[in-house]
């Protein structure tokens, strides 16, 4: 697949993301309204939907076709959505800006903020109990249930974050800021290509294990390049402050290494991300092109 068609793709799997959010988002004229309407405010609309366009390159991956892809791939960005929405919260790194808009506790309060990230939380695991579309039987879904769960709690994303603001301030050394950055966003990465893999009744042990390895590898670059853009990268066209990091004094790749040493790393992580692929032949073609764009991206 060309460049130019791989970008469509993505388009394409952005828009089925929006309508599933769309789909299983509750209205915002049924009480309580306020609460749903901060709920779609901070989910629809916006953000690049790289862990859905994981999910969904995963499952094609392996054959799995898209109508079957959308639950999952709906219910890692809601768990996504209330990452950000309690990311940016004045407790934790106080940002006014997501996604080119006032964060959700400024465009409405942080009490609502607060219940809208728990309510997005709760919902991404509705989807994947409810949905109907995953063909899969009742064990592996639970399965998935149960890796979203786990990739979300204290021994994935809030555990990640809980290291992060325990080290505002304090230098750490390579192996440690690997730890939180692995757990703060890699472990969610992780989770959407699993939930991929996993949508496919026939992956073999051997498939999830070299699709894991490639999840690892581009959840890891994906932290470090977003540490990157906030050293270069512009707010305008990150939709957030840039330098927000280097304001709250934030443990950093490019603040140890270097931006030129946390470059090498990130190019380092996409090579073994590729080559964890092989054998998976030309319907990897989007995980491929995702890895490039996790290391390449400016926003
Ligand atoms: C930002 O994630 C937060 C991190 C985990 C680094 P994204 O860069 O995927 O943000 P959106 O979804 O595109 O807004
Ligand atoms: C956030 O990391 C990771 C999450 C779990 C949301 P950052 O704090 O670096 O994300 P941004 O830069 O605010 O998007
Ligand atoms: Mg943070
Ligand atoms: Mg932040
Ligand atoms: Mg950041």
């Amino acid at each position: 697949m060309s460049d130019a068609a791989l970008r469509e793709l993505l388009v394409a799997h952005q828009a089925r993301t929006e309508t599933s959010l769309d789909h299983w988002l509750p209205p915002a004229d049924i009480a309580p309204q306020r609460l749903h309407r901060a709920m779609r405010y901070a989910a629809l609309d916006g953000g690049k939907r790289v862990r859905p366009f994981l999910v969904y390159a995963a499952g094609q991956a392996l054959d799995v076709p898209l109508e079957h892809l959308d639950g999952p791939a709906c219910a890692v960005e809601l768990v996504h959505v209330y990452s950000l929405i309690h990311d940016d919260l004045p407790t934790m790194d106080d940002d006014d800006l997501r996604r080119g808009k006032p964060t959700c506790h400024k465009a409405f309060d942080e009490a609502t903020a607060i219940l809208a990230g728990d309510a997005i939380q709760a919902l991404a695991f509705q989807v994947l109990a409810h949905d109907e579309t995953l063909q899969v039987d009742a064990r592996r879904r639970l399965q998935m249930i149960g890796r979203l769960a786990v990739a979300s709690g204290s021994r994935g994303m809030a555990g990640g974050q809980a290291i992060d603001l325990a080290s505002v301030g304090k230098r750490l050394d390579l192996p440690v800021l690997e730890i939180m950055h692995i757990h703060k966003t890699g472990a969610l990465i992780r989770a959407s290509v699993m939930l991929g893999a996993l949508s496919s009744p026939a992956v073999s042990e051997a498939q999830l294990k070299q699709l894991d390895h490639y999840a690892k590898c581009i959840g890891l670059a994906f932290q470090i390049q977003d540490d990157i853009l906030d050293v270069e990268g512009d707010t305008e066209t990150l939709g957030k402050t840039q330098g927000a990091d280097m304001v709250l004094d934030k443990p950093t790749y490019p603040a140890l290494l270097g931006l030129d040493g946390a470059k090498q790393r990130a190019r380092e992580l996409y090579r073994e991300a590729l080559a964890s692929l092989e054998g998976f032949g030309a319907a990897a073609e989007p995980l491929r092109w995702m890895a490039e764009y996790i290391v390449s991206r400016s926003k």
